[in-house]
């Protein structure tokens, strides 16, 4: 795994930006479309501003890029102010030049027994694309990626799935109150996530050091998904110095230990 440590989440979010342009500009000389796998959260905000600067300003083009997001609120429609779908058009596609089609959020607003079908061709739809070039991921307190909770398994798919009692105490800042925010949601699989070609985990401030720590020092566990990236060949992460705080720490001290 590559670790990028920076001073600010912004300098993380440019070096990452500009990374994501390079993969569109390759592309373009390759006369291939990027897929890109896209996060929600208030992590992934930096870049999504610089994504739409290097647009306005550099002339930086979306229209042959492909989009995936991770996850979707259960039961909340497109135009619900909450639902992601709403969230990636405010912060990033309405201002952009990335075509209406290749935008792909999963549908929170579906009939229990579409779920399974609604999935499948999520997956489907990654397939025919040619798979994910690059995954930008965040992480939940509970070590989840998308949503994929604690329990998670390394080859699951995309599936509805029940919220940890944490990612749903995080979630009251954006719903109001916790009787708002929706118990299921709609996400990829570690399987899925797993399978991008590579993948570029972002974590800022001192209360992800914990998470970030366990995740990526800790054993490789369903009880923090995210330590399932320790096996993919792929991994950057991009950390502010807080929360590389712990990371950092276990580092020196397994480095020692090797010495002695
Ligand atoms: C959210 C998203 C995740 C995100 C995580 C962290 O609920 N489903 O994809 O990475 O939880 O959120 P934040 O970036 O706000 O800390």
């Amino acid at each position: 795994m590559d670790f990028h440590i920076f001073q600010t989440p912004e300098e993380a979010s440019h070096s990452l930006a500009r990374g994501i342009a390079s993969l569109i500009k390759r592309c373009e000389v390759a006369g291939k479309r990027p897929v890109i796998g896209l996060a929600t959260g208030r992590t992934p905000l930096a870049l999504y501003r610089e994504l739409v600067r290097m647009h306005r300003e550099e002339g930086l083009s979306f229209r042959n890029v492909i989009t995936f997001n991770l996850d979707e609120y259960h039961g909340l429609g497109r135009n619900h102010p909450k639902s992601y779908w709403r969230f990636m058009h405010e912060n990033l596609f309405d201002h952009l030049d990335i075509l209406p089609e290749n935008i792909h959020v999963p549908r929170g607003d579906i009939e229990p027994e579409d779920t399974v079908r609604e999935c499948q061709e999520y997956e489907a739809a990654i397939a025919d694309a040619g798979g994910i070039d690059l995954q930008i991921l965040g992480i939940g307190r509970t070590g989840h990626i998308g949503f994929n909770e604690p329990g998670s398994g390394a080859h699951t798919r995309t599936r509805l799935v029940e919220l940890d009692p944490v990612t749903r105490a995080d979630a009251v800042a954006d719903f109001g109150h916790l009787s708002a925010v929706p118990e299921m949601a709609l996400t990829v699989g570690c399987g899925t996530i797993l399978e991008a070609r590579s993948i570029a985990l972002m974590a800022w401030g001192s209360g992800k050091a914990t998470v970030v720590g366990k995740a990526f020092l800790g054993p490789v566990s369903g009880d923090v998904p995210a330590s399932f990236l320790q096996d993919h060949p792929s991994v950057s992460l991009y950390l502010d110095e807080p929360a590389a705080e712990l990371l950092a720490a276990g580092c020196e001290e397994k480095h020692h230990h090797s010495k002695d």
